[in-house]
């Protein structure tokens, strides 16, 4: 199964850029995802092969026209007519852990619209868009660092794709206490033992495995408290 993700965008030579190393190479070599790019600009009319106007209602900036990028979708929809549009945007849902397994469960794939200037007429995201996602709380020059964040996160949870399943079950938002809270990760140590004087907690040397685990949910909780108080009841 290779999961198919198109990214609809005016800067399709930032592909795959970070998204052609390491885990997400061997990911895309291995066949679980198979990336693509539309060009936007290519469905522009015109000699100047324009892509954006000035807002109705005045304003500072410019909005991408619904008809240029309407049409660069549809091309993109041609190639998986099953995928789930996502539009790259700070005023999106929240992305998350959560949502990229979803998304990395939806067979049809991905393609992701970025967006420009001020943004993209209203009328196309209700026209072909099935999400708007935001990558947190902050607004970038454009979708595409956001649109590779996801891709990022979503094939490391396609089920291959990373060497050792474990890998993924013992991460961030992967921990999970009695209570069902979602913990931050424990510490790590390898070798040496003893560096500038920090020495590797003995509890991890002991071969004792059950207290390993218990130390490493403590350590997960204390990090969590400190760290993201919100991710736990109660706050
Ligand atoms: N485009 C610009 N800022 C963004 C953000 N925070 N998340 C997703 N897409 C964006």
């Amino acid at each position: 199964m290779t999961l198919p993700i198109t990214v609809v965008t005016l800067f399709p030579d930032m592909f795959p850029g970070p998204l052609g190393v390491s885990i997400m190479k061997r990911a895309e070599e291995k066949g679980l995802f198979a990336l693509s790019t539309v060009q936007i600009r290519d469905f522009a009319f015109g000699k100047h092969k324009t892509v954006d106007d000035t807002p109705y209602g005045g304003g500072a900036g410019m909005v991408m026209r619904p008809d240029v990028v309407a049409a660069a979708i549809r091309h993109a929809k041609k190639g998986s007519p099953n995928a789930k549009v996502v539009y790259m945007s700070p005023s999106g849902t929240s992305f998350n852990q959560e949502k990229a397994r979803q998304l990395a469960s939806h067979e049809g794939g991905l393609i992701l619209l970025c967006g420009h200037y001020e943004g993209i007429d209203d009328r196309v995201l209700q026209a072909e868009v099935d999400e708007e996602i935001s990558i947190g709380d902050y607004v970038l020059s454009g979708g595409e660092l956001a649109a590779m964040v996801v891709v990022d996160a979503v094939v490391r949870n396609i089920p291959e794709s990373l060497g050792n399943a474990n890998t993924l079950h013992e991460e961030s938002f992967d921990i999970q206490t009695e209570a069902g809270e979602v913990l931050l990760e424990y510490p790590h140590f390898t070798r040496p033992v003893e560096w500038e004087g920090q020495t590797v907690p003995e509890v991890l040397t002991s071969g004792h495995h059950a207290n390993i685990q218990k130390w490493r949910m403590d350590k997960a909780y204390q990090k969590t408290k400190k760290n993201r108080p919100d991710l736990l009841k109660g706050s």
